[in-house]
């Protein structure tokens, strides 16, 4: 629980960047939370599991490829108070991956130029951590 009796949720988030340093955005399918909306692909941290094998699971699960986070450190995080819950959401950087991702969850994927990412409305959480991946990209 957080100070203000909300449940505390950790999600994990990944930048996924390609030779070009475009960076990966899925949009939230239909029937799930914040549908339509375009996020970076990641998910919840189940119990025993670091942030960082969150990421291998879900970009795995998710998109179908195998990834490799060569920082351990997160880029930076997302902290947002949604309605019935907090968000905690590390954002991590990988630039290593093998596969070519392919949406396996009804998402729509998009390879979109940082300065582009503004384009895409994305849940309030993620926005904010447009502007650490345009000064590190
Ligand atoms: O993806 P999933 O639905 O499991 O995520 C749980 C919640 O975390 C979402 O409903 C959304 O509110 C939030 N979330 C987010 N940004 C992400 C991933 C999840 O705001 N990139």
């Amino acid at each position: 629980m957080t100070q203000q009796g909300k449940r505390l949720l950790l999600v994990a988030a990944c930048a996924l960047v390609d030779a070009d340093g475009r960076v990966l955005l899925a949009q939230r399918p239909e029937g799930k939370q914040l549908a339509g909306l375009w996020e970076f692909p990641g998910g919840k941290v189940e119990q025993g599991e670091t942030p960082e094998e969150t990421i291998v699971r879900e970009m795995r699960e998710e998109i179908g490829i195998e990834t490799k986070i060569a920082c351990l450190a997160p880029l930076t995080f997302a902290s947002h108070t949604y309605d019935d819950f907090h968000l905690l959401m590390p954002l991590y950087v990988c630039r290593r991956f093998w596969g070519t991702p392919e949406p396996r969850e009804g998402q729509v994927l998009k390879w979109v130029r940082p300065r582009q990412m503004r384009d895409y409305p994305m849940p309030p959480a993620d926005e904010p951590l447009i502007p650490f991946l345009i000064d590190l990209l």
